[in-house]
């Protein structure tokens, strides 16, 4: 597709991780899910974090296989366009409450685990029943906060990427596969 092409130029040539390998890890993600909340008492309630995880999260719930709800939010982080800074804005806040229900929170990327740390004190405090953090893709050595991640589809390197869901200022987003930005695109 022309326009596919056109982004492609962007991303470093080899691809970080291609629709392939990212599928096959969603399944045995959505797997280990059913497994973990098959029988329990309760409803399951999956909550994809606003824009970047909507890609990960319409195939994850596909692969999971037990009765669940959806919901979502949009959250803001102040800082520039490749460094959150850890100030964090609902923007958009769940539709149902969440009490006595178990929280599944599906993020696209964890990074300095800023924005999720706030997160899951404010759902907590919502009283869910429990509460547990499903991420495609994690970078360790950029963490700024001690946080628990429950399920985390690839550790990946410290590097701006995109595709897959993931975006620079909104771009990028509709790429099948997740590459590394070139730095010189967003050095620009
Ligand atoms: P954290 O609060 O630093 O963990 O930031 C997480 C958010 O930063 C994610 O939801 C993304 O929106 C964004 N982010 C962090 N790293 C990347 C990246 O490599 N590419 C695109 N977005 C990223
Ligand atoms: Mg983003």
């Amino acid at each position: 597709m022309q326009q596919e092409r056109r982004m492609y130029r962007d991303l470093k040539d080899e691809l970080l991780l291609t629709k392939e390998q990212i599928a096959a890890r969603v399944r045995e993600m959505g797997e280990e899910i059913t497994r973990d909340y098959d029988g329990m008492e309760g409803e399951l309630v999956l909550v994809g974090i606003l824009k970047g995880a909507i890609v990960f999260f319409a195939d994850l719930i596909r692969e999971i296989d037990l009765p669940l709800s959806m919901d979502f939010m949009a959250i803001s982080s102040y800082g520039s366009a490749t460094k959150s800074s850890g100030v964090v804005r609902i923007l958009k806040d769940l539709d149902k409450d969440i009490v006595g229900k178990h929280v599944l929170v599906v993020e696209d990327i964890i990074d300095s685990g800023l924005t999720l740390s706030f997160l899951k004190d404010n759902l907590l405090s919502r009283g869910a029943a429990s509460l547990k953090i499903c991420t495609l893709l994690d970078k360790p050595e950029r963490r700024r906060v001690d946080l628990h991640v429950d399920y985390a589809g690839f550790q990946i390197p410290d590097e701006f990427v995109v595709g897959y869901g993931l975006d620079y200022a909104e771009t990028y987003r509709n790429l099948p596969d997740i590459g590394v930005l070139r730095p010189e695109v967003y050095s620009k």
